[in-house]
């Protein structure tokens, strides 16, 4: 077997991109991406790289759930104390990326990242497994913790606290984020890295799409 890191490589076939298949609207589009990707095979094709910047100008990048798409944005949920929150508290600026590398393709966005609506937070959060409630109780998300004991015995004791019903109060420091999108790349996987790339990006109210090179 050949463990060599600079020996792996694929070469893209699958398919290919044109300007005729894009439609003007790049959410529209977006959503047909997507729609085609919840189509195939993938595991968690929600799953979306998100890099912010902090206030010295250091990136950090992270995964989470894309969990709705809006007309103007996408949107995902996290802990308002985390790292990835206080970035965004100095610098609303966002870049995301999907990969879905079965089907060849990637998506680039940048856009910025604003807070949504306590109701919009409180629907979803009380649409979540009362696991995942409790968990964003007990996590004190990027804070360091000395063992796992601490995130357990706060876990025991909020199933305890709540174990007569099955929607908890939202933790305050805990909602949505709706990334509204300034620039968007559709990438297609081709033969010999000649790809297909086209970018999305506003000029006043128009969307201008343009074929980049790979
Ligand atoms: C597949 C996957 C999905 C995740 N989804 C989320 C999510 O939706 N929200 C979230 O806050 N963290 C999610 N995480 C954890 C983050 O990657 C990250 O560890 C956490 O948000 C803390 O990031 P921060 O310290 O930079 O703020 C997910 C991780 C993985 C691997």
């Amino acid at each position: 077997m050949n463990n060599n890191i600079a020996d792996l490589r694929e070469n893209y076939s699958k398919a290919k991109l044109d300007r005729s298949a894009l439609v003007d609207d790049p959410i529209l589009q977006f959503k047909a991406w997507f729609d085609n990707v919840l189509s195939s095979k993938i595991i968690e094709p929600n799953a979306m790289t998100i890099s912010t910047v902090n206030e010295s100008g250091v990136p950090s990048s992270r995964v989470v759930l894309l969990k709705e798409i809006t007309e103007t944005g996408i949107v995902f949920y996290t802990n308002y104390n985390s790292d990835k929150a206080q970035d965004l508290e100095s610098n609303p600026n966002i870049a995301v990326n999907f990969l879905w590398k079965e089907i060849e393709r990637q998506v680039r966005i940048q856009g910025l990242a604003t807070k949504i609506s306590r109701d919009r937070s409180e629907a979803y959060y009380h649409s979540r497994p009362k696991g995942s409630q409790i968990g964003a109780w007990a996590s004190p998300q990027s804070q360091i913790i000395s063992d796992r004991s601490v995130l357990e015995e706060k876990q025991k004791e909020l199933e305890s606290q709540y174990q007569n019903t099955e929607k908890l109060p939202i933790p305050p420091h805990w909602g949505g984020y709706e990334i509204t999108i300034n620039m968007i790349e559709f990438w297609q996987g081709r033969p010999s890295r000649l790809h297909d790339r086209f970018r999305y990006r506003k000029e006043g109210d128009v969307w201008i799409v343009e074929r980049v090179a790979p």
